[in-house]
């Protein structure tokens, strides 16, 4: 026996046992028949190959038996031929067998003669390789190195040998190769290998095909989608939006202002990709001081002064890191231009050469040198100096300074100081401007005679003054200051007439006060002039103008009375003159100036009675006339006494007789 058939019943193979005793000499035939051929279909002639002609297929009977159940065939007895009689269904009858036999026997009546009749079940490709899965969804890490395996399920064939599953398919990809692990029997086990890596950020899942083939011709096949989805691993360093970043701010910008927002990106998923901004580790407290920068934002601000003048760009590492578990950094620079504003006012500096400048300088002196500085930039420090015009001084540049030089002569007597004001201005918008005064201290230079106050002078002194007492006083002035304008004085004596007045007088040298050494009379000398020189002692010193004249004139005391021009007056008389003849002139002088010596003539107190009564005196001319009866019995003599007074305040009286002889 050329076949047997594996996993038959028990039952059926006591029944084979029997056959085969019963016909040892039987045949044995064998037909092939493809599985799932329709009813009807022919599988072999059996009348004819056992050389039954149709009276003895008739006479004996054919009969198909397979065991106990109804077989797939049937043979028919008018033909003898063998037919598809029903379903026949490989995979049910064989299950996964490489070879499905079919043990029919061919019963055939009087005598009994059993033929074995073994129908070959041809397989017949009609089961694709099926997937479990229709699709299978990987999550593979984009970190995960090449090489990686990730093994798949397999798919399933009904058909079996050659028509299960013969070989798989992956669809064209960069990433993966198929690896199929042969176990035998059928079974084939597909794996994914990771031949390059994935990166999430450029594809976050890849969608490729598995294709099962079977060895069919033409092959069926089943498909697989598989998934990739690639997980994320924090591979990516936040990204920030430019290389660097440059910003201009105002300086003075108040807290809070904006500065810039910088803004960085990461690849990466979750927390990998979440990006939080700071200052590197680099930036020094003084950047810190004057900027913020929001940790989530990136919005950076103005958190203290800004100042040009101080600092007038920034430079400051700004970093971004991602919140993964192994944070990744990247840095960028933040450049802050800082825009200088016109907020410092020139400054001025003065440097003066000396501390009094003398007032015969020459135009063109440099008194004092000026700087000037503005903290700010450009044009908001540029400056321009100016100085006031009413004043002898003129600025002239040199050499990023400026020297206040003198413009004319000066003069300390007309102006012993000046403020000098040098104003500066820089060319900001609005600009600014400051001041500075600075003294000039004209010194002197004895370039001033001194004056007399009045000349020439006139004195009066009253006569018969104090000797040694002062009797008066001159003043000179000299404008010039201190030694220079101190001034002596002294009497100038030339040899000659004066020498002798002067030597009366004394001059105190400081005071210009004029002693008498003696007392004058004005009776004597009336007038008389000398000279005085004022001298200043400066170096060289300077004198008054020549001399000055002091012209005196001594004042008249009432110190002398009238005196009459005759010791006595004797004169004679007729009797009965008429009235208002004259009968003397008396003449009296006084030696007194003014009215001091004016001389008025009265009749004097003591004179008699009698007298009285007949003569009269003219008060200004000093006449004496008749002014009664003169009769010579009455009376032959008069004896008359007259004043001479002068008109002093305390008039001085000199009295004189008159005897006057009557003829009768
Ligand atoms: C499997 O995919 C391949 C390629 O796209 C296709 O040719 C084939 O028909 C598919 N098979 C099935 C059973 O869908
Ligand atoms: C891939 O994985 C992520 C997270 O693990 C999930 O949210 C997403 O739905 C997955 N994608 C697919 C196509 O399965
Ligand atoms: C002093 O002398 C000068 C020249 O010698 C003359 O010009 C000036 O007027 C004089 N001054 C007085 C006060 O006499
Ligand atoms: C008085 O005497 C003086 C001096 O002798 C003389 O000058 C004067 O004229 C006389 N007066 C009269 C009024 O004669």
């Amino acid at each position: 026996r050329s076949s047997t058939r594996r996993g038959q019943t028990k039952w059926t193979s006591i029944i084979m046992v029997l056959m085969s005793f019963w016909s040892s000499s039987s045949a044995q035939f064998r037909y092939s028949v493809l599985e799932e051929a329709p009813e009807g279909t022919i599988v072999g002639n059996i009348g004819k190959d056992l050389g039954l002609d149709n009276t003895m297929r008739r006479e004996r009977g054919m009969r198909i038996v397979y065991g106990s159940k109804e077989p797939p065939f049937i043979v028919k007895q008018d033909d003898g031929v063998l037919y598809v009689n029903g379903k026949i269904d490989r995979e049910e009858i064989c299950e996964r067998r490489k070879d499905c036999l079919i043990d029919l026997k061919l019963v055939l009546q009087n005598p009994l003669e059993i033929n074995h009749v073994i129908v070959e079940i041809v397989d017949v490709n009609d089961n694709s390789p099926i997937f479990q899965q229709k699709e299978n969804i990987l999550d593979v890490s984009e970190s995960a190195l090449p090489g990686a395996k990730f093994q798949l399920q397999a798919a399933r064939d009904a058909d079996s040998g050659l028509l299960s599953v013969q070989q798989y398919r992956l669809s064209q990809n960069r990433h993966f190769r198929l690896d199929v692990k042969d176990r035998g029997e059928d079974r084939k086990t597909p794996s994914l290998v990771l031949e390059k890596p994935l990166d999430r950020e450029s594809v976050k899942s890849h969608v490729l095909l598995l294709t099962a083939l079977d060895g069919g011709k033409p092959p069926k096949s089943g498909n697989m989608t598989i998934v990739v989805n690639v997980s994320d691993a924090n591979d990516n360093p936040p990204v920030f939006s430019q290389e660097s970043y440059t910003v201009s701010l105002k300086e003075n910008s108040p807290v809070g202002t904006t500065v810039i927002q910088v803004s960085a990106t990461d690849l990466d998923e979750g927390s990998n990709g979440q990006v939080e901004y700071s200052f590197g580790n680099d930036v020094d407290a003084q950047v810190r001081e004057r900027f913020n920068i929001n940790r989530e934002t990136g919005v950076i601000v103005v958190s203290g002064t800004i100042d040009f003048e101080e600092c007038s760009r920034y430079e400051i590492d700004v970093q971004a890191s991602d919140k993964g578990t192994a944070t990744l950094n990247t840095e960028t620079s933040v450049i802050i231009n800082i825009v200088d504003l016109n907020d410092n006012e020139p400054e001025v500096e003065v440097t003066s050469f000396s501390q009094a400048l003398p007032e015969d300088s020459k135009p063109g002196t440099t008194v004092a040198l000026i700087s000037v500085k503005d903290a700010d930039s450009g044009l908001n420090g540029k400056v321009m100096c100016y100085i006031n015009p009413d004043i002898p001084f003129l600025l002239t540049p040199s050499e990023n300074m400026y020297a206040v030089v003198t413009k004319s002569r000066l003069d300390r007597e007309m102006m012993a100081q000046y403020d000098v004001t040098i104003s500066a201005k820089d060319e900001g918008e609005p600009p600014f401007s400051s001041e500075k005064t600075m003294k000039v201290v004209v010194s002197d230079v004895n370039d001033n005679v001194p004056e007399f106050v009045l000349s020439p002078y006139t004195f009066y002194i009253t006569e018969n003054n104090n000797p040694g007492a002062s009797v008066f006083s001159v003043k000179a002035y000299d404008q010039d200051d201190g030694d220079n304008a101190l001034i002596s004085y002294h009497i100038l004596r030339e040899k000659g007439s004066h020498d002798t007045l002067t030597s009366f007088l004394n001059i105190n040298a400081e005071t210009g006060s004029i002693l008498a050494l003696k007392s004058f009379d004005f009776e004597t000398l009336k007038t008389f002039q000398f000279q005085v020189v004022a001298t200043d002692s400066g170096t060289p010193s300077l004198s008054s103008n020549g001399s000055m004249n002091i012209q005196i004139h001594i004042l008249d005391v009432n110190d002398n009375v009238p005196v009459f021009s005759s010791d006595a007056y004797s004169v004679t008389l007729r009797e009965n003159s008429p009235l208002g003849t004259t009968v003397v002139q008396v003449n009296a002088t006084d030696l007194d100036d003014g009215t001091n010596g004016e001389v008025i003539y009265s009749l004097g107190k003591s004179t008699n009675q009698l007298a009285l009564n007949i003569f009269d005196i003219n008060p200004i001319t000093g006449d004496i006339t008749v002014k009664g009866l003169i009769d010579y019995e009455e009376r032959d003599k008069y004896e008359i006494e007259i004043e001479a007074s002068d008109k002093g305040i305390a008039p001085l009286t000199t009295e004189k007789s008159v005897n006057i002889k009557i003829i009768d």
